[in-house]
């Protein structure tokens, strides 16, 4: 997996090591509003998905690529950025979060630009999918000013994001 580069950040795939940084920011409800099933209950808990993230068992149809977002001036994280990838069908889905104390500043736009490219250049994903429930207005804005548009809108039951109306948004490369 490659790191990626973007004029303010580096996306570096995520390491155990990141937890430490990540916890901090992650252990805070506000992250979680619209998938609270996938908030980690502990630092250790979020060390052991971390290490599972380092080491992946790829499935041969799936690819799963995690990054922390670093702001290179700084040092400091400020989110991190997910895409599940099914190259045999030319797909993939993306997934993001940036920490509350670094939102609003244009970072989440920069990196996924930088994912789009890498799943365009180096993965040739022709087709990219992102899911959110229907109230996370930053999340479709997010991928609206992206160039993504809304295909679908559907009721999902007991999904990672509980049981709730969520968009597919769609980015055709
Ligand atoms: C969604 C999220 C990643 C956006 O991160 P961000 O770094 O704040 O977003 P950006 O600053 O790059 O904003 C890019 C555009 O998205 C839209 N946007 C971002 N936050 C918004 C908000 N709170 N309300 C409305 N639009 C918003 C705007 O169009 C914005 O462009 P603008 O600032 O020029 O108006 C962030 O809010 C987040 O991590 N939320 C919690 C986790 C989450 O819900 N992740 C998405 C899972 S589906």
């Amino acid at each position: 997996m490659p790191a990626l580069e973007t004029p303010r950040l580096k996306l570096e795939p995520i390491t155990v090591e990141h937890a430490t940084e990540a916890w901090i920011h992650l252990d805070d409800a506000r992250m979680w509003t619209f998938f609270p099933k996938l908030r980690p209950k502990s630092f250790d808990e979020l060390r052991a998905l971390y290490a599972r993230w380092e080491n992946p068992h790829h499935a041969k149809s799936e690819l799963r690529e995690n990054w922390a977002c670093r702001d290179r001036r700084s040092g400091h994280l400020v989110g991190t950025m997910q895409a599940t990838t099914f190259p045999s069908r030319a797909i993939s889905y993306i997934a993001y979060g940036i920490f509350v104390a670094y939102q609003r500043r244009g970072y989440a736009r920069e990196a996924v630009a930088a994912v789009l490219h890498h799943l365009d250049q180096n993965l040739h994903s022709r087709r990219i999918f992102a899911e959110m429930d229907v109230k996370n207005e930053a999340s479709f804005r997010l991928v609206e000013s992206l160039g993504f548009k809304r295909v679908k809108k559907r009721h999902a039951v007991d999904t990672e994001r509980g049981d709730s109306d969520e968009y597919v948004y769609e980015l055709v490369v």
